[in-house]
């Protein structure tokens, strides 16, 4: 039996959660989310929220240092409306319950990032996204009309499809009726029947082997609209962090914020010797793919697995107070990160492109939302800048929750869409099959397609890929449902996309950068 509701919410993070406590009044939510309410990437994000808050900082100076990082492709208009809301969207999560350190004088202590003019990150200590989370989870459970249903995985989003009609790309008008869900507590499939579905799924940072992402990065939303015939963009365009502590093994890799350089942190090669200045005038500030690329070189160049990041000159207090988290993560590996280098890596961090949406967060496919880090906005062109991503999140749920509200009216819910069958398929016989495609897959991306490629390089992971589609699809229909089989399909699926655009892009642009097509 299908369950309806009116507005139907895959994932529990910034954008989701920001989303549903605008809906709510307008009708019943179901918030699906594969593992714990809170898990989520926007739980461990660090550095904070890009907002212009005070003189001298202006909304044009933020919509220039994002046009620069974007490097020539961010949608402009885009970028205008998302940089000249920041200041009412703050207001508005601060209303909700997130706090944001202050100076002694009471004003927002503004932090400052790689490709920032300005000091305008707003944050709590090191561990903002952790706040925003915890209030915005807080303001959700108080609202009788937001159901949360944990543990709960999307497995594909319903269309025309699902009632018998054959749908393709180009088929104007396909729509979304809700999503088959898998309930991990009763491991049944069920039928959620919604008027609106938003996707707020996140990234997909575990395509590569090295990620500061958590396990629930796994790419579904993009993958669940792809294999709708939705559209996806610039997919080419994953960033890197530069510094993830290094520390092999460890997953996520625990990252050190880039407000830490934004204080005065400098890299180093092992033997102490500065190196951002060869590549960038604003050295270790530089933006981000600027930064992992040259970090990437000086690795390969001098054949070592690291950088150093030298904080030992930094105020002690100073440093304590804005990086507490980091501070003890490093003492706890017997690093003092104010005598001793930190070893850094980059690890891949966000997913730029994604679910293809209008600036009313609208897919190509009817009544189907999508926003935050799975969805293309335009905002970041070919390379994000930092702390704007919390920032696109809570701008597009607030244009997505209007537009849907208004559209929620001349929608009702499709009543002929069958039960999932699951006839045929049988529990898996060896995990093995799974786990080392996976290894495979995250091997083949980092390899093959990570920071630096070459048309060779992605034709090697293209043929490889297409091997292990082929097993896994063959393995998906007959092997009873679960998050790990999903996960790796939604995977492979990803990486598949990744290749398919970094091969149709004949140039270096931004993070997506290749040595046939150099700049
Ligand atoms: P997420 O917060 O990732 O939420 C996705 C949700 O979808 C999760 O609840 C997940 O369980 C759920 N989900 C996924 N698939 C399914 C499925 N199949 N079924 C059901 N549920 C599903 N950005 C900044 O702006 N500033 C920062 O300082 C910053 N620091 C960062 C530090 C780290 C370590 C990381 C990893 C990211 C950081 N980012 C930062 C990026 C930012 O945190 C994310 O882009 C943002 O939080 C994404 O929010 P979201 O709501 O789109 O997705
Ligand atoms: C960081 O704190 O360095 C992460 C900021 C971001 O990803 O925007």
């Amino acid at each position: 039996m299908a369950k309806k509701v009116d507005f139907l919410i895959v994932g529990s993070g910034i954008a989701g959660l920001s989303y549903a406590l605008k809906v709510a009044p307008f009708g019943k939510v179901y918030m699906i989310t594969k593992a714990n309410e809170d898990e989520s990437n926007t739980k461990y994000a660090q550095g904070g929220i890009a907002a212009v808050m005070y003189q001298p900082d202006s909304y044009e100076k933020h919509i220039k240092d994002t046009l620069i990082a974007g490097d020539g492709i961010c949608n402009e208009e885009v970028v205008r409306m998302v940089i000249t809301e920041s200041t009412e969207r703050i207001h508005e999560l601060i209303e909700w319950g997130a706090n944001f350190d202050k100076t002694e004088t009471g004003e927002y202590d503004l932090a400052k990032e790689g490709g920032h003019s300005e000091h305008r990150i707003l944050h709590h200590k090191d561990n903002t996204g952790f706040e925003i989370e915890r209030a915005l989870l807080a303001a959700v459970h108080k609202h009788p009309n937001i159901e949360i249903l944990d543990h709960h995985f999307a497995i594909d989003i319903l269309t025309q499809h699902h009632l018998g009609i054959e749908v393709n790309s180009k088929t104007p008008g396909i729509e979304c009726y809700g999503a088959y869900v898998l309930n991990l507590h009763t491991k049944e499939i069920e039928t959620i029947l919604a008027r609106i579905t938003l996707m707020a799924t996140g990234g997909a940072g575990n395509v590569y082997s090295t990620t500061t992402n958590p396990s629930i990065a796994t790419g579904d939303g993009v993958s669940m609209v792809y294999r709708a015939k939705g559209q996806v963009e610039g997919m080419e365009f994953y960033q890197f962090h530069p510094t993830s502590l290094y520390n092999p093994g460890e997953k996520p890799s625990f990252l050190i914020s880039e407000a830490v350089r934004g204080l005065g942190g400098v890299l180093k090669t092992i033997d102490g010797k500065e190196f951002m200045h060869k590549y960038d005038p604003r050295g270790s500030l530089a933006p981000r793919d600027i930064v992992a690329r040259a970090i990437d070189n000086e690795m390969k160049i001098r054949g070592e697995d690291f950088v150093y990041l030298d904080c030992r000159h930094l105020n002690k207090e100073e440093v304590i107070k804005h990086f507490p988290n980091i501070y003890q993560k490093c003492l706890s590996m017997g690093i003092d990160m104010l005598q001793d280098y930190i070893p850094v890596v980059p690890a891949a961090h966000y997913m730029c492109g994604g679910i293809k949406v209008d600036k009313k967060g609208r897919s190509s496919i009817q009544n189907l939302y999508a926003i935050g880090e799975c969805s293309s906005t335009g905002l970041h062109g070919a390379n994000r800048l930092a702390s704007n991503s919390l920032l696109e999140a809570v701008v597009y749920a607030h244009h997505a929750a209007h537009d849907s509200i208004e559209k929620i009216k001349f929608v009702s819910h499709c009543e002929n869409i069958p039960d999932w069958d699951a006839e045929g398929t049988h529990h898996p016989e060896e995990m093995v099959l799974l786990t080392q495609t996976l290894r495979e897959v995250q091997a083949i991306m980092t390899y093959y397609v990570g920071i630096v490629r070459s048309d060779l390089r992605l034709q090697r992971a293209f043929d490889r890929l297409e091997i292990l589609y082929k097993e896994n699809e063959a393995l998906y229909l007959k092997t009873t449902i679960s998050p790990k089989l999903c996960e790796l399909r939604n995977l492979i699926n990803v990486a598949y996309i990744i290749i398919k655009h970094a091969r149709a892009r004949k140039e270096s642009r931004g993070l997506h950068y290749t040595v046939n097509y150099p700049r």
